[in-house]
């Protein structure tokens, strides 16, 4: 059964006159991994601020577990965040970064907890390294260690990969995918959708402020494939000679004159010859493939203006 954890609707932040975050609503579910996507400055940052209870919002709602977030400190308490950059002390090890906040947050008996969320992401106890001698990668370890303690239900994780090289991103998004499969719901941002889509379930894409669309990593992976538009008078006649003669199984009727075809015996002169010899005037055909990113640009490129 699949429930909502996070909700946010009309999510809106100004910073003075401008609008950095415009009516944002989505809903994220119990065990996805939930994927911001957005250009720089596009506002990931600040709808992951808001969500995570570190800035409020100017107005709108988010409601947290199927609850109201009227008793914040509650529901905060079941998040994990990585916002921007970990908050580390660089003259201490990862142990003692860890027990300094363990403490604060009241933990007792932390010795062994801390040493087991350190081997979680990666990590070993027992190195005396000072953080500031740490590589990128594993400060965003460490730093993904810390969202982990007090065990949250959901982790945020803003531009986890950022600036990290490919053996770096390939790891942390290992950890990611293994949190997920141990019951985490995950949110994470970043401004490269290939990447993305190497983890996500779900994604919204944020541009310039404004959620523009919200899609299923299915749909997304539909919407890329190679396919063989169709747009013919009607849908409902060319459909059955289609999939009588050329045996087309796999396609998508997307409205009365536009066809998708995923099969891939299937070639364009065929299916207008055909369809010429059963009176079917196709008024256009084309081959489509897009890269994630292409679909990105695309999508984003079509939503033009700017918020003030
Ligand atoms: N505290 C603030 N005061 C004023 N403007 C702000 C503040 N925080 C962010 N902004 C502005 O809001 C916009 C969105 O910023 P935000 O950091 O949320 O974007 P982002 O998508 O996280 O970008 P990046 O990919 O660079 O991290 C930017 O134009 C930024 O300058
Ligand atoms: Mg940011």
């Amino acid at each position: 059964m699949t429930s909502t954890i996070i909700e946010v609707e009309g999510l809106t932040k100004k910073f003075g006159q401008k609008t950095v975050v415009h009516d944002a609503n989505f809903k994220i579910t119990r065990g996805e991994i939930f994927g911001l996507i957005g250009q720089n400055g596009a506002g990931k940052s600040t709808l992951l601020k808001m969500i995570g209870g570190l800035m409020y919002p100017t107005s709108g709602n988010i409601h947290f577990f199927d609850r109201a977030a009227t008793d914040y400190a509650s529901c905060f308490e079941r998040m994990g965040l990585l916002i921007e950059h970990p908050g580390l002390y660089p003259q201490y090890t990862a142990y003692d970064n860890l027990k300094l906040l363990a403490i604060s947050y009241g933990l007792k008996q932390y010795k062994q907890y801390i040493s087991e969320l350190l081997e979680l992401v990666g990590l070993d106890a027992s190195n005396k390294t000072k953080v500031k001698h740490y590589s990128m990668g594993m400060k965003q370890r460490l730093g993904i260690a810390i969202a982990l303690l007090g065990s949250p239900d959901v982790l945020i994780l803003d531009e986890p990969i950022n600036g990290l090289d490919p053996q770096g991103i390939a790891e942390i998004r290992e950890l990611i995918l293994d949190l997920n499969k141990k019951g985490l719901t995950i949110v994470i941002s970043s401004h490269i959708l290939e990447e993305l889509s190497k983890v996500a379930s779900k994604y919204a894409i944020l541009h310039k402020g404004e959620i523009i669309e919200v899609i299923s990593k299915d749909d997304l992976l539909l919407r890329c494939e190679e396919r063989i538009e169709v747009v013919v008078d009607d849908v409902s006649k060319a459909l059955p000679v289609l999939e009588q003669e050329l045996r087309m199984k796999q396609f998508k009727v997307i409205d009365t004159h536009t066809l998708h075809i995923y099969d891939t015996h299937m070639n364009n002169q065929q299916i207008v010859k055909l369809l010429a010899s059963h009176d079917q005037y196709v008024r256009s055909i084309t081959n489509h493939k897009t890269s994630l990113e292409q679909y990105f640009l695309e999508r984003t490129e079509k939503v033009g203006g700017s918020l003030d």
